[in-house]
């Protein structure tokens, strides 16, 4: 029997809609292309089953040879493609592929649907470096799809763009094929087991083995997943590449290549004419610009063919990152015909800009240096997982934004391509990344297994697919890879690099490498040098590798894949505070930790042995540097997993500069005081309520750019300081607590420039609760993130209130999810209680899809006076 026939069409979506899914977080809106291709999202109405012990004898062994040729599109040699297997297909008789098999007792979700998120926590064999979520097992979905009579004839594909991991699917009981590699967006061609004008199951299966990933990796279809009908002869999966060899103010050259696939049995001739128009930040398009010269190609049967065409563009509006440029868009819109009739639509969104590498000078985009002040950062969205959710990602960035990060590396794999649209959209630089280890593992059954067989096939993808993104500046194959202090780290980065320079010759690449020393094989193979820590110096030295590199390689570009690792808890500070530019964190006296609690000082000067520290002793070593082209710092934002120092004990990392909930820690204002220089900012940190510090040297630090400063305590100065060479911090490390108020004033220039104050606070005694936007999508999927701060009688945030709070929402809506960015917090995520961590928690609120109204937020507290807010859906 069938589960419930959902067409594929976008009342699936609806239907679907009032499911109760805390994980479910889908994202665009289902995009149909006129002109012979219809994009369509199934991503609402599956039926899935996690299972911890394997339940259908299969695994990627035995479904191996027949998996291998779904990457042959991305295989150069015809002699290294795969042949698919003949006689009995594994899976083929299996109930679960088939129509008949009832699955009405699996759980109902819509994807991007993460399984693990909603925990519980300490999953047996599941370490605190994987997140302690049972992320394990096999898990398998099933939807039907229905194809009308008028199907017949198009060519069906499904693309999956995150699917993790060793995906295997099959249509009606036939095995189509699969995709091991968990992050790449695959595509695969169901059209010779399509049925139509009937209902057709589609069946995937996943397995996430234990001791998969240095970091969570998530569970399931956790991004969007699509069905592609288009005519036989069509433009191939990512089958175009823009580029602008010659830009100037007057006019830039748009040069475009097509490749043309025809999976009819006829050979055809085929005429591409493209077109350009300027795209705005909602995807509204200007008109056309320039009209590049029609190309004709005959397409044999099963065959492609690559043709190439171009343009002038007048006067054009160049990409460049924000804030001092602007990151204009252009789309390429290419139809194809045969005998004068469209017979497919495409579009490619793209940007004209120039990049130019510079040993001495860094980046330069446009011709304007742009000093990289970037951040590294996990796929997750905190408490909602692996799940994609576009304004969850969209919040994640605007926030780095905010704080002068210019830069993004995708540590350490490919994200979303929605990641890519948003970079694009918001004028942001991406360092796209694709492995975290090659041959030799990190850990067990990471992806070194498939290496071998894989490597091509998902590096080649990564790079067609996003290499029309104007935000990326550089590729990297790499992270501290195991093979780079050996012969191996040059042949095989001989081999990824000549990959890359293949698909992408416009830009450089790089990796990020740690045990760095400039006579290392793999070194040579890169581009542009990337060090992780050793520019900086590692732990608490300030001898740097940079000049070493420097002089091996005198034109290269140099930059600092990885910096800082600096750990902190928000709002948590422990005293004795170290009086150095940089501590490593520990246990004892002055290094930082609360071991009891789980929590790292917020003082933001301590680090692990194994990174270049604080951000005062990274500034400093980069400054004195000044050919490094920047630093990408370890991390934006905390994620699931890695909880050092804290390894198998805590959940969710310390490294963020903001933690896993979205609140601010204190050093999201030191990187804004050299990042953003611009902002009038001042920033005091520890908070001023310390009723067991009275009469004790409690140091008072301040963040700011500002060049002078001069603190208050209790109305009488502290002494006024100027700012160091480059340091952001001005200290005070003698200040003796007495309750009352800190104030400091700042100047620039000898005018006054920011303030901040701090005073003590009474009691808790209420809630408060603000909404980031208090107006959002009806569509089920945009988001509003609720904070609720515990404050005392005067409304001031209570620094270390840890009250239990309950949230609860009427009007069509619902919670997804709570939070309060405490990484040794074990409360699931789902859960409507919540205890506040140093004053703050969070629920994220969604609407019912199609609701229109008002959704009205409360928070409770014993003993506190409630709070609510309202967030209006439409
Ligand atoms: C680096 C590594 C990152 C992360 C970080 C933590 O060595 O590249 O993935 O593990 O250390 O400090």
């Amino acid at each position: 029997m069938l589960s419930g026939t959902y067409g594929i069409a976008l009342a699936a979506l609806l239907l679907a809609a009032d499911l109760p899914l805390a994980a479910a977080h889908a994202t665009l809106a289902p995009r149909a292309t006129v002109g012979g291709r219809e994009r369509v999202s199934i991503n609402a109405g599956w039926r899935f089953q996690r299972f911890t012990s394997n339940p259908d004898s299969l695994s990627y062994s035995t479904l191996k040879s027949w998996i291998l040729p779904s990457g042959n599109d991305f295989i150069k040699s015809s002699g290294s493609k795969k042949t698919r297997p003949t006689g009995t297909q594994p899976g083929a008789n299996l109930n679960f592929t088939q129509a008949s098999f009832n699955d009405a007792s699996w759980e109902a979700v819509n994807v991007p649907h993460d399984w693990a998120i909603k925990g519980p926590f300490n999953a047996p064999g599941i370490s605190g470096g994987m997140g302690k979520l049972p992320s394990n097992g096999v898990g398998w979905y099933r939807r039907v799809v229905s194809f009308s009579a008028e199907d017949a004839g198009k060519t069906v594909f499904l693309d999956v763009d995150g699917a993790m991991s060793y995906a295997a699917v099959w249509l009606n009981g036939n095995l189509v094929g699969g995709w091991p590699f968990g992050y790449a967006s695959f595509r695969l061609d169901l059209t010779p087991y399509v049925k139509t004008g009937a209902d057709n199951i589609l069946a995937i299966r996943l397995d996430n083995p234990l001791d998969n990933s240095r970091w969570y990796p998530g569970a399931g279809i956790y991004r969007n997943i699509w069905l592609v009908k288009s005519n036989p002869v069509h433009v191939a999966q990512y089958g175009t590449f823009v580029t602008t060899p010659t830009i100037s103010s007057s006019s830039a050259t748009v040069s475009l290549k097509v490749e043309i696939e025809n999976k009819g049995t006829s050979s055809q001739v085929v005429d591409v004419v493209t077109e350009i128009r300027p795209q705005d930040e909602s995807g509204v398009q200007g008109s056309v610009v320039a009209t590049l010269s029609k190309a004709s190609a005959t397409v044999a049967a099963d065959g492609k063919v690559v043709v190439s065409a171009s343009a002038t563009v007048a006067n054009p509006k160049l990409w460049g990152p924000k804030p001092n440029q602007t990151p204009n868009l252009y789309v390429a819109i290419t139809r194809l015909s045969v005998n004068g009739q469209v017979i497919d639509t495409y579009e490619t969104p793209f940007g004209i800009r120039t990049i130019t590498y510079d040993k001495d000078t860094g980046i330069s985009v446009n011709g304007q240096k742009i000093r990289v002040q970037g951040t590294c950062n996990h796929h997750d969205l905190g408490s909602l997982g692996a799940a994609f959710n576009y304004r969850a990602q969209e919040r994640q960035l605007q926030m780095l934004q905010e704080m002068g990060n210019n830069a993004l590396r995708t540590a350490h794999n490919p994200p979303a391509p929605e990641f890519l649209e948003l970079a694009d959209k918001m004028g942001l630089l991406v360092l796209d990344e694709i492995f975290d280890c090659w041959k030799k593992s990190k850990t067990k059954n990471d992806f070194s297994l498939i290496f071998d067989d894989w490597h091509e096939p998902d590096l080649r993808l990564f790079i067609r697919r996003d290499r029309n993104h104007p935000s990326i500046i550089a590729w990297s194959f790499g992270n501290e890879i195991p093979e780079q202090g050996g012969a191996s780290g040059g042949t095989i980065g001989a081999e990824l690099r000549g990959i890359v320079r293949d698909e992408d010759p416009t830009r450089q690449t790089t990796a990020g490498m740690n045990s760095a020393s400039p006579d290392q094989a793999m070194a040579a193979q890169l581009d542009i040098i990337g060090l992780n820590y050793n520019g900086e110096g590692i732990g608490v030295s300030t001898s740097s590798s940079w000049p070493g590199f420097r002089s091996k390689f005198p034109d290269k570009m140099l930059w600092s894949t990885e910096t800082s690792s600096c750990l902190s808890s928000r709002g948590t500070f422990v005293f004795p505070v170290t009086s150095g530019m940089s501590a490593l964190v520990s246990s004892n006296s002055g290094g930082g930790e609360d071991p009891i609690g789980m929590r790292v000082s917020a003082y933001d000067l301590y680090s692990d042995w194994w990174a270049s520290g604080s951000p005062d002793k990274v500034f400093f070593l980069q400054d004195k540097h000044p050919y490094v082209a920047g630093e990408f710092a370890w991390t934006g934002w905390d994620y699931l997993g890695e909880p050092t120092p804290y390894n198998d004990k805590a959940r969710s990392s310390y490294f963020g500069i903001i933690d896993l909930a979205g609140f601010k820690k204190d050093r999201f204002y030191l990187y804004q005081a050299r990042w953003a220089p611009n902002v009038r900012m001042a920033h005091i940190l520890p908070h001023w309520t310390w009723p067991d510090r009275v009469g004790q040297a409690t140091p008072v630090h301040v963040y700011s750019s500002a060049d002078e400063a001069e603190l208050y305590v209790n109305g009488k100065s502290a002494g006024r300081l100027k700012r160091g060479t480059s340091s952001w911090r001005f200290r005070w490390d003698s200040v003796v607590y007495q309750p009352g108020d800190l104030k400091v004033i700042t100047y620039k220039n000898g005018q006054e420039w920011a303030t901040d104050t701090k005073r003590t606070v009474g009691n808790a005694t209420k809630l408060v609760l603000s909404a980031d936007r208090s107006n959002i999508k009806g569509d089920g999927l945009d988001l509003s993130f609720i904070t609720a701060t515990v404050v005392d009688a005067n409304g001031d945030t209570v620094p270390r209130a840890s009250n239990s709070i309950t949230f609860s929402i009427t009007g069509p809506g619902l919670i997804s999810t709570t939070d309060n960015g405490d990484p040794a917090d074990f409360t699931v995520f789902s859960s409507l209680t919540r205890k506040a961590f140093s004053g703050l928690a969070l629920a994220i609120i969604r609407s019912n899809v199609g609701a229109v109204g008002n959704l009205t937020i409360s928070a409770a507290s014993s003993g506190l006076t409630g709070a609510s807010v309202t967030v209006q859906a439409s």
